[in-house]
């Protein structure tokens, strides 16, 4: 044993390095405090006992472990291979993890052997990433088939904290409804002279890339992925979806600084994948074209696949931005983008790699003039012809919306449309349109309602269930299955993880949600709440859960509120992306428009006298967001150009809930200072993270009232219709 009682050394990280987020000691305390057995052999269990150990050097508990599992030795007794059995002498276990077919446990974990007989043949389905978990007569039995299963079901244990050990509990399964789910960091390696460091970050630097070199922070790279195990996450890439420079030759001479990082985050269950470059060939200086179909370029490819796993054996794949906002790609050669994709499929799958090939492509050099193109429409017109051409190892990654990430849009038609192949959902965990981490913005509800949505009408598959590849003849089951959720990571080098303390939710949600996509995001929000500010180390848990309720349950609908009106969206400051500008993306090449003018706003977007996109969608959607009688009022101004006195079916006019919101929004962000403010003298909170979130909402006051006033003044001098109500205007 080592000194901290971890038995094989230390994983995780000194406490004070960073902000222990959601797994602060105090979240292991009821662990920590018992007597806990782990049964069973291999890296990921050893990352339980070690974790398991850890708490118990901390709070006075006892670990045992059982080497074998299924095929391990037959133990009768309660003697313990690392040697402390003093702490289960009387034979007796609060806790039990259990791997693979048990019958063979000392008689203190009966409990588990039992659930393990119960669990029938077929493990009640398991999977390779599902426990199942029991607590009768005193013992909680963890059970799974596979390592991964036990390592979700500690930190299961965890979320429930003394409740694991109080009442009995029936059996429960659990497991993932997406195997993949994924964390996409747009991390440079080299310094971008107008993106940074991290493109579209706002909490530092990167935690893995500093100035063209690895960082070279194993602590904090561990801690992380020990934070995504413990929401769910099972994969990351280490780089943006933007790849030159150094980037580029992260798949060639760089490979040990990537085979660096997944050796770090191996032992919490999280494969890395790479962000590579179409063009990699020929940048790389070795070859003279890229073409996909090109002998020599696919022989490149699948050396540097075969080199790839050599170096990194459990190597998850690649995530390729292609022909998309000046990236290259298979367009260059006359090639699609399932020839693009299925090359470097081909490469990968003697290994079993995945290719995320993103469907973010449209014309980003647009004509503001030309009224018949409609970049909604470009995912679903580029992507949809090529269905059912994707090799099984290509997952087309779809942004949630038909747009990008803004606060409200309705989700992309593409993910109704592609039964044949393999298809992820992609959310945005940082804040590029939502406040940028300066803001307050919980997104699990968003994304909550992005996952539940039902394309083919209610009762029908959920996008969760294409995602999930369950959606069956709606959705289709490509045959490996779907492709999960992807998120783009919210995190750097702050000491928080994520510049505001409170964004720690969204990634904690996001995680939850692949896991569990039916979870309540305000439940999941408790979670997060009751691991990260522990009731029993907090004075007041009450009022600290209350007041956090009241700043984040309803922060996305109130972000909404105080900016674009209506589902309409943009309305940002070009480039940077934060705080208002009303027409600055208006006469851009972007395509990005909300066509305002003295009568009325909105884009025209239906079959019958704009740019059809409504017929993307299958029905009852197609009819629903086309008429005006049934189109929801969040998304009216995505859909149609409406005059502002068009009565919403709130009953207000446009014009008035455009002022009523802003108002109300930035009313919202007020309460949300004085509640904060409110528990400052209680000492619930570490001052310095009290201190930081105080800064944090001052700036979305005043940014909130920005909005208020460009957006309330720029549709009153457009319409010169007043406010009902008579308040000041500018
Ligand atoms: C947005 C974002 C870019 C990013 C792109 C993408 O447009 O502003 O910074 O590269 O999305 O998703 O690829």
């Amino acid at each position: 044993m080592t000194a901290d009682g971890s038995g094989t050394g230390r994983v995780g990280a000194d406490p004070t390095s960073a902000h222990p987020a959601w797994l602060p000691p105090e979240a292991f305390r009821a662990i920590g405090s018992g007597r806990t057995l782990v049964c069973g052999d291999g890296m990921l269990v050893a990352t339980v006992r070690d974790e398991v150990a850890r708490a118990c050097a901390r709070y006075g508990g006892t670990v045992g472990h059982l080497p074998g599992g299924a095929a391990g030795p037959e133990r009768t007794g309660d003697s313990d291979s690392d040697g402390n059995s003093d702490s289960d002498s009387d034979g007796r276990y609060d806790l039990v993890f259990a791997l693979g077919t048990t019958g063979l446990l000392p008689a203190g974990a009966a409990l588990a052997a039992e659930v393990g007989r119960g669990l029938g043949p077929d493990r009640g389905g398991l999977g390779p990433e599902g426990f199942a978990l029991a607590r009768r007569d005193g013992v909680t039995a963890v059970l799974a088939d596979q390592p991964a299963g036990l390592l979700y079901g500690l930190f299961h244990v965890v979320r429930l904290g003394p409740a694991a050990f109080g009442a009995d509990r029936p059996v429960e399964r659990h497991r993932p409804a997406m195997r993949l789910r994924l964390v996409s960091h747009w991390d440079n390696v080299d310094v971008h002279p107008v993106m940074g460091q991290v493109e579209r970050g706002y909490a530092g630097g990167s935690i893995f890339w500093c100035d063209g070199a690895p960082r070279r922070d194993p602590d904090r790279v561990r801690d992380y992925a020990r934070l995504l195990a413990a929401c769910g996450m099972n994969a990351m890439t280490v780089n943006n979806v933007n790849v030159y420079g150094t980037a580029t030759r992260l798949l060639t001479d760089r490979l040990d600084d990537v085979a660096a990082i997944a050796d770090l985050v191996r032992p919490y269950g999280i494969r890395v994948h790479l962000s590579v470059n179409f063009a990699a060939p020929v940048t790389l200086g070795e070859l003279p074209t890229a073409d996909p179909l090109d002998g020599d370029v696919r022989a490149w490819w699948t050396r540097a696949a075969g080199r790839l796993y050599e170096t990194i054996p459990d190597f998850g794949g690649f995530m390729v931005k292609a022909d998309s906002e000046g990236q290259p790609g298979p367009y260059r050669y006359g090639r699609t983008h399932a020839d693009g994709a299925n090359m470097l499929a081909d490469a990968l799958a003697p290994y079993g790699g995945v290719v995320h090939w993103r469907a973010f492509v449209y014309n980003h050099r647009q004509d503001w003039r030309d009224r018949s193109t409609d970049r909604a429409r470009a995912a679903y017109d580029h992507f949809t012809p090529l269905d059912g051409r994707f090799r099984d190892n290509v997952i087309v990654q779809v942004k949630h919306g038909p747009m990008d990430f803004q606060t409200r849009e309705p989700v992309s038609p593409v993910l109704a449309a592609m039964p044949g192949t393999r298809l992820a959902v992609e959310v945005q965990a940082t804040q590029e349109y939502t406040g940028q981490q300066r803001h307050v913005c919980y997104l699990g509800p968003c994304w909550s309602e992005v996952l539940r949505f039902a394309p083919w009408g209610p009762g029908r598959p959920t996008v969760a269930s294409v995602a999930a590849g369950t959606a069956g003849d709606d959705g289709g089951v490509a045959a490996s299955g779907g492709g999960g959720l992807v998120v783009v990571s919210n995190v750097g080098d702050d000491h928080y993880w994520t510049g505001h303390p409170l964004a720690q939710a969204n990634l904690y949600a996001v995680g939850r949600l692949a896991w569990a996509p039916d979870l309540d995001p305000l439940a999941v929000l408790d979670e997060w709440i009751d691991l990260t500010f522990t009731p029993s180390a907090t004075a007041d848990p009450d009022l600290l859960r209350g007041t956090l309720h009241a700043l984040l349950d309803d922060s996305w609908r109130g972000y909404e509120r105080y900016t674009a009106p209506l589902g309409v969206g943009f309305m940002v400051a070009p480039g940077h992306h934060y705080g208002p500008d009303v027409d600055g993306y208006e006469y851009s090449r972007w395509g990005t428009y909300h066509f305002a003018d003295r009568d009325g706003v909105g884009v025209d977007r239906t079959r019958a006298t704009g740019t059809g996109f409504t017929g993307q969608y299958p029905q009852p959607w197609a009819d629903r967001y086309e008429s005006l009688e049934t189109c929801p009022d969040e998304l009216l101004l995505f859909f149609h150009h409406v005059p502002y006195q068009h009565v919403l079916h709130s009953g207000s006019t446009v014009i008035q809930h455009i002022y009523d919101t802003h108002f109300a929004g930035v009313e919202q962000v007020a309460e949300m200072v004085r509640r904060w403010e409110r528990i400052g003298p209680a000492g619930l909170l570490d001052p310095a993270l009290h201190a930081r979130v105080t800064d944090r909402l001052a700036e979305q006051l005043r940014c909130a009232e920005e909005w208020r006033d460009k957006v309330n003044t720029y549709f009153l001098r457009k319409s010169g219709v007043p406010d009902a109500h008579g308040r000041r205007i500018h």
